[in-house]
């Protein structure tokens, strides 16, 4: 599977963590960066991870930040992007089964390697279960094509 990763400074000691692990999954990883420690702008690298999964160049991507919190609103602006939040298993599994998430994004600053480690394996070992789920994410897609036809995003933006 093509998978793309990418990471803030908060997030770039796991992302090498888990870039091995990957490689060692037979992944085939694309890395988006950062690759210093140097202090950057987590939504400039999850653009480009989010960009990729959203237009069908990647098949699933990995985040990481501090809390996980500033890549998870990046991601899930791009369309058809199901970014999960997973700082614990269950939450990892329970995202691939009902919300048959593409991007996962873990908090470098929340998680041990160990358990974000378990976290990945288990990510990318579930199988969306489809049935009844299928239908709530066809209607998610249906919120984002409502979206995208009413003018939202074109008024004036809430910068502070
Ligand atoms: C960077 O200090 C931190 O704000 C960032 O990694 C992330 O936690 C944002 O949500």
């Amino acid at each position: 599977m093509k998978i793309g990763i990418g990471c803030d400074h908060a997030g770039l000691e796991l992302k090498l963590e888990l870039i091995s692990l990957l490689k060692e999954m037979g992944m085939d990883c694309i890395d988006y960066g950062t690759d210093a420690p140097k202090s950057v702008d987590y939504p400039d690298f999850g653009e480009k991870v989010s960009s990729a999964v959203s237009s069908g160049g990647i098949a699933r991507g990995i985040l990481i930040c501090g809390t996980g919190i500033g890549m998870s609103i990046v991601a899930n602006k791009f369309p058809r992007i199901r970014a999960s939040l997973c700082n614990d298993l269950f939450t990892a599994k329970m995202s691939r089964l009902h919300n048959d998430a593409n991007i996962l994004v873990i908090g470098g600053r929340i998680v041990g390697k160990d358990l974000a480690k378990e976290i990945v394996r288990v990510w990318f070992t579930t199988s969306f279960e489809a049935g009844r789920h299928l239908n709530r994410l066809n209607k998610i897609l249906h919120i984002e094509e409502k979206i995208k036809g009413s003018g939202h995003g074109t008024g004036t933006s809430q910068t502070r």
